[in-house]
Formats: C-alpha cells, structure tokens, sequence
C-alpha cells in the first residue's frame, strides 16, 4: 500500500486556535476575542489567549513538526494581526511575525499552506456591519492582496475561506460560535452571499499581488453521505450534494458557484422566499479559476433504499465507535468525499482537514498513549488511498492537529493534536499518534 510519490503529509492548525497574544504587537480584536469575553458560548469560559502560545513558541513548534516528520503545515493568518480595524491601517509588526514564521518554515523544508480566513473576523468590521455590509467582499480582498504581497515570495499555496458554513451558519443563523448572532434566513443569506463574493475577490487580488504562480484553493466542511451498498451510490451522491432549506449547512450552495458559475438549482427553490439581490456579475465575480478543493472530512452519514425508493438513513449501530467529539467513525467518507467531489467539480484535492479529539492522558511513564487516534488515521487514511487507486486525484493528507489547541465552543476540553499541550506549563510532548504518523509519512503510507 503505497501513494503516489509525490503526495504530501501535512498537519493543520489556525491562528485564533494556537496563537495567544491576543493583546500583543498591536493585534485588533477579533469576533472570537469578544464572544469570549462577553458571550457565554465557550463551555469551560475560556478564550484563545494564551492556548498554545503558540506567537511565542513558534519556533519551538517547528521542531516538533521536523520531529515528526511533516511535510507541509496548513496555518490561518490572524486578520486583526495584519489590520488591527479590518482595512487601511497596516500593522508591520503582524506581518513580519508571519513572514519570519515562513520563512524558518521553508528553511526546514516545511511547505507552508496558507489559510487566509479562519473565522477571526476583526471586530472593528463586524461594528460596521460585518457579513451583511456590501462592502465586506472588498474588505477581504484588500486584506487578501497585503498578505499575498508579503508572504507569495515563499508561499506558493493559499486557501481563501475555511469552513465558510460555520462562520456564516454557526456563527450567524445558530449562533454558538462567532459572532453569535441569530438572524433570520434572509440575513444568513445574504451573508452567505457576501462571504462568496469575498471568495472572488480574493483570488483576484491574490493573482494581482502574487510575487510567482499561486496555487489557490478554498477549504469548506464537507458533509458526505456514504451509501450502506453499491447499489445506494446513486443515492447517497444525491443526498450529499442536495440543498435543504432552513440552514446553509450544505455543500453545493457554496461550491456550485466557486466551482461551476452557479447557485444549484434545489438551493434556489428550497430559498426562493429569502434570497439576496443577486448582481449581473456576481457569478462571475465568485467562479474565478483556482486551483484545488480543500476537503475538510471527520465523519459522515450511512443512506440505504427504502422500500420505496427513497433515501433511509442508517443509525450508526449501538455503542458504534466514537469520538470525544460525540462524532460517528466512518472512514469510508474519505473515500466517497473526495470520489463524489471530484467527480462534480473536477479539481485536485487535499484533504485539508480530518482528524479526531480524543481523551488523551499524560501517563505515569510521561508519555501520551493514544491507541484510538492511531488506529482512526489508519482506517480513514486507508479509504482515502482507495479513492486514490479509484482515479481520484487527491493530492495530500492534513491531519487536524498538530497541536492540542482551543476548540471554539468546546474550549479547551477537546484535544485533536499530535501533539499534547499542557495549558499551565506549556509542555508540549509527541503523542503515540504523532510518533505515528512520522513512520507513516516516511513510508508513504506502506506501514498502513
Ligand atoms: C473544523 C475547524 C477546525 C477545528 C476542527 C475540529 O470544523 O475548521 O478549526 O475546530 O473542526
């Protein structure tokens, strides 16, 4: 069991998630900071400040990522680092942090991946309207354009948006992530909206300031439904891609536009009532040529046929394996994932994101023994080398995360790292898994 040579073995993590320092080198605010401090949507009450530390220890954490061996690190830049009120006034000190971080990154032969929106928004744009104001498409544009200017010169990767369903659904028609608000389904639309025209405009500001040719991907969760046989594939590719209404937590409504130039047309009936204006160019405007789908996948949904024909969700058999996130195992959304993706939208893929929280100790001899987490990467990664032997093209491997880090609304009680993180002393010892993934990743897979 081999992959193809030129596969890359990543981790992945987010600004909000590992930096700290919130208050330091002249950082703004972010929604996240404020929904901390004021909202009660963090189960143990705590913040982003100062989880990893991550601002101060980076270099430590390059270390460890040469100790295990990964390839590449997918990393989201702190907008509010860069542009304490969300536009015009640059803070140098931001981005020369990232710079510098790139830079020693490349000099160990780490290839960095760069997330330009992992959902902390500045709280100084969301003052102004955040997502529901016109004009947020060109503030993440011109954000978009001083990072690229900065950093392309060494960064040949970039993922515009992370997840854009939960910034905008969680965020804004649920309300337990940030900003928190609850609005009606018009609003969580034409957010929605805003955020796909910011997707566009990214990528042309990006192409505008790149210093070499960009590879540019978006990374959004992606929901799969699994089919119980063969015969159900029909059915489940139909239930994966369809749009329900009353939430925007679906795959098309985001990716027809980005990658085929076009709202799906269930979405548009299942939304008639509440749809935003939609403008001549917009279409254009978001279906920009790029170069890759990033799939977020952790877990997914079983359908079968009905006697009747129709899609009948299976339960997940009683005392199923489970994660510490209360998430279903289901390797095989690895291998249909990136199978029905490919097929829809014809892009490479990377599995930007998979990975599982899982009740880890330090143990009495001082190491971190994790037996499950071994055993989820090695069962999801062995789907997704089928949908490779399948002819679909998926390129690299992701794991979510390098680091134990603050979970958002789960603070800091979910722990998904390779590495485990002591919060008070901030000692950060390789986990079984991560010691793991070092043989997995210098074997390219065999040991699987
Ligand atoms: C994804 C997020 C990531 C992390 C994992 C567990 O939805 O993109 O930041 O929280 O889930």
């Amino acid at each position: 069991m081999k992959f193809p040579d030129h596969f890359i073995w990543g981790t992945s993590t987010s600004s909000y998630q590992i930096e700290g320092a919130v208050n330091e080198d002249g950082r703004g605010s972010s929604v996240w900071d404020e929904a901390c401090r004021y909202q009660s949507i963090v189960q143990d009450g705590r913040s982003g400040d100062p989880a990893c530390d991550h601002y101060h220890r980076w270099a430590e954490d390059i270390g460890i990522m040469k100790e295990i061996g990964v390839q590449a690190y997918r990393m989201s830049i702190s907008w509010p680092r860069i542009l304490p009120d969300g536009t015009s006034k640059i803070n140098q000190k931001g981005l020369d942090f990232y710079l510098r971080l790139v830079e020693e990154l490349v000099k160990n032969g780490v290839t960095p991946y760069i997330t330009l929106f992992h959902w902390d928004f500045p709280y100084a744009l969301y003052r102004k309207g955040g997502m529901l104001n016109d004009e947020s498409p060109d503030w993440f544009a011109e954000y978009a354009g001083i990072v690229t200017e900065k950093l392309s010169t060494l960064v040949s990767h970039w993922i515009t948006l992370n997840e854009p369903q939960c910034y905008i659904d969680l965020g804004h028609r649920i309300g337990f992530h940030a900003p928190g608000l609850t609005l009606p389904m018009n609003e969580v639309l034409r957010a929605a909206h805003n955020m796909l025209l910011a997707h566009g405009k990214m990528v042309m500001a990006m192409r505008a300031a790149a210093k070499q040719p960009l590879k540019i991907g978006i990374a959004p969760a992606c929901m799969v439904v699994c089919p119980e046989n063969e015969k159900d594939t029909a059915l489940a590719r139909n239930e994966t891609f369809r749009v329900k209404a009353g939430t925007t937590f679906n795959n098309t409504w985001w990716l027809d536009p980005v990658f085929l130039g076009s709202y799906p047309e269930d979405g548009l009936r299942a939304y008639e009532k509440d749809l935003p204006p939609i403008g001549a160019d917009d279409m254009k405007i978001i279906h920009q040529p790029i170069d890759f789908l990033g799939q977020n996948i952790y877990h997914g949904t079983v359908v079968r046929k009905s006697a009747d024909g129709r899609a009948e969700y299976v339960a997940p058999k009683a005392g199923g394996e489970m994660t510490d996130m209360g998430w279903n195992v289901v390797p095989q959304s690895l291998y249909w994932g990136p199978k029905f993706f490919y097929e829809r939208y014809r892009k490479p893929i990377i599995i930007s994101e998979n990975g599982m929280a899982n009740l880890d100790w330090v143990s009495a001899d001082g190491k971190v023994h994790d037996p499950q987490r071994i055993e989820f990467m090695r069962r999801y990664i062995r789907e997704n080398l089928r949908a490779i032997q399948d002819g679909v093209d998926v390129r690299g491997y992701f794991y979510w995360s390098l680091l134990d880090n603050f979970e958002w609304e789960r603070g800091y009680t979910k722990r998904f790292g390779l590495v485990y993180v002591d919060y008070e002393t901030q000692q950060r010892p390789i986990k079984d898994s991560g010691r793991w993934y070092h043989d997995l990743i210098v074997s390219n897979g065999e040991i699987l």
